[in-house]
């Protein structure tokens, strides 16, 4: 029966990785997967983490199922640490899911067993897992105006345009911060409009958060999450931890189902247990025992919040650096926007060929659409990558 099987696409950003460590070549730049990298290269299990590891293997006596939602005190500590007291906790459900894209992939779920004909608006451009996952559930997606080629930052106008023609019953998908794929994101005033327009026209939103800690901080960074579930009636959050707990691999995330009207709060947390039952039963634990662990502990916690707030300045310093670079090289300030744009990624706004060349040329490893991962550089490779988009004719 497999014979009937379709090759499928291969996944543009895993596929770099192959990519990368297939080629031999002396000082090639990994600027592709989403990860997290120190200068020397490595992605670091976090301090906090390694020590709620050693507790957790002195102390763990059993590793019978939790519940479907999993520890339901992995959910309060997240719903903390998300939404703060943006909302009272009666009107939030919520449950584990293996990872932000589990979380994603059970929000989409959620909301076509309520309405199938839902069309979700997604920015242009957005993660392209977003766009595969909708496709593969047979979900009608429209795409919605963001990034600015010409600025490398965000269309405004465009999107605000678009997102009025949303409709009551249509979702709209936003990035609570540090947007995937651009790095270019909305002020606080701009979240304001784009929150009087889903008020305006009822559509729900949908937020991905995950890269909370990676932008302007750890609070900075959920303001925008915690105005808009403050400010509609309906609303779903999906979380990472991937990335600010550096636990990529355990499958940490939390969803999170919003309803100003509290005696909806039962029916989301049944329909979000129900999904998890079906899709995998039990979310994964491990990752959500450290997490809530370090949440709850006052000197993991300020041991976490330490190390991943050195770990944004980094990036920042990074960022800072290589503008600088290429402003020196090019003498223009074309490329500014790499200082303004936050947390992981930039889009450096240059053509497929362009990166193509990049890559078989200088040995840099970036996403097609010129995305890059701006903690896959060091102070080193920041002035060779400069010169690789200077002498590329960037
Ligand atoms: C990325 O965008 O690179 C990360 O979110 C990793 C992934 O799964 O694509």
């Amino acid at each position: 029966m497999f014979e009937t099987l379709q090759a499928q696409p291969a996944d543009k950003i895993l596929e770099l990785i192959q990519m990368y460590r297939s080629d031999p070549r002396e000082g090639k730049i990994d600027l592709g997967v989403g990860v997290y990298k120190d200068a020397t290269g490595l992605t670091p299990v976090m301090r906090a983490i390694k020590d709620a590891e050693h507790q957790l293997w002195e102390t763990q006596d059993t590793k019978v199922y939790t519940g479907l939602a999993g520890d339901p005190a992995f959910g309060d500590a997240m719903i903390d640490l998300v939404l703060g007291d943006a909302v009272p906790r009666g009107s939030i459900a919520a449950v584990a899911t293996p990872g932000g894209t589990g979380a994603v992939r059970q929000a989409f779920e959620m909301i076509r067993m309520a309405r199938p004909e839902a069309r979700v608006f997604v920015s242009n451009p957005t993660w392209p897992n977003h766009l595969s996952i909708l496709k593969y559930l047979g979900m009608e997606m429209v795409p919605y105006r963001y990034f600015d080629e010409a600025t490398c930052g965000v269309d405004f106008d465009g999107l605000i345009a678009d997102l009025k023609t949303a409709q009551k019953g249509d979702v709209v998908l936003l990035h609570g911060c540090c947007h995937n794929p651009t790095g270019a994101n909305l002020n606080a005033a701009q979240w304001d409009e784009v929150i009087a327009v889903l008020q305006q026209t009822g559509a729900t939103p949908m937020i991905d958060i995950a890269y909370q800690g990676f932008g302007e901080g750890l609070v900075e960074d959920a303001a925008a999450t915690r105005k808009v579930v403050a400010s509609v009636p309906e609303c779903l959050v999906a979380a990472s931890c991937s990335k600010n707990f550096g636990i990529y691999r355990e499958r940490t995330g939390l969803l999170m189902a919003i309803s100003a009207d509290q005696s909806a709060t039962a029916l989301n947390q049944g329909a979000l247990a129900y999904l998890n039952r079906q899709n995998f039963s039990f979310p994964p634990d491990h990752g959500a025992r450290l997490v809530t662990m370090i949440l709850n502990d006052e000197a993991l916690r300020a041991d976490w919040q330490d190390e991943l707030e050195e770990v944004r300045l980094s990036m920042l310093g990074l960022r800072t650096q290589l503008a600088a670079e290429l402003q020196r090289l090019s003498g223009s300030d074309r490329f500014g926007f790499l200082a303004q744009h936050r947390g992981m990624f930039s889009r450096l706004g240059t053509t497929p060929e362009m990166v193509a060349k990049l890559r078989t040329e200088h040995g840099v490893y970036m996403v097609g659409d010129s995305r890059m991962n701006i903690a896959g550089l060091n102070a080193e490779t920041v002035p060779v990558l400069a010169k690789a988009i200077i002498d590329c004719g960037i």
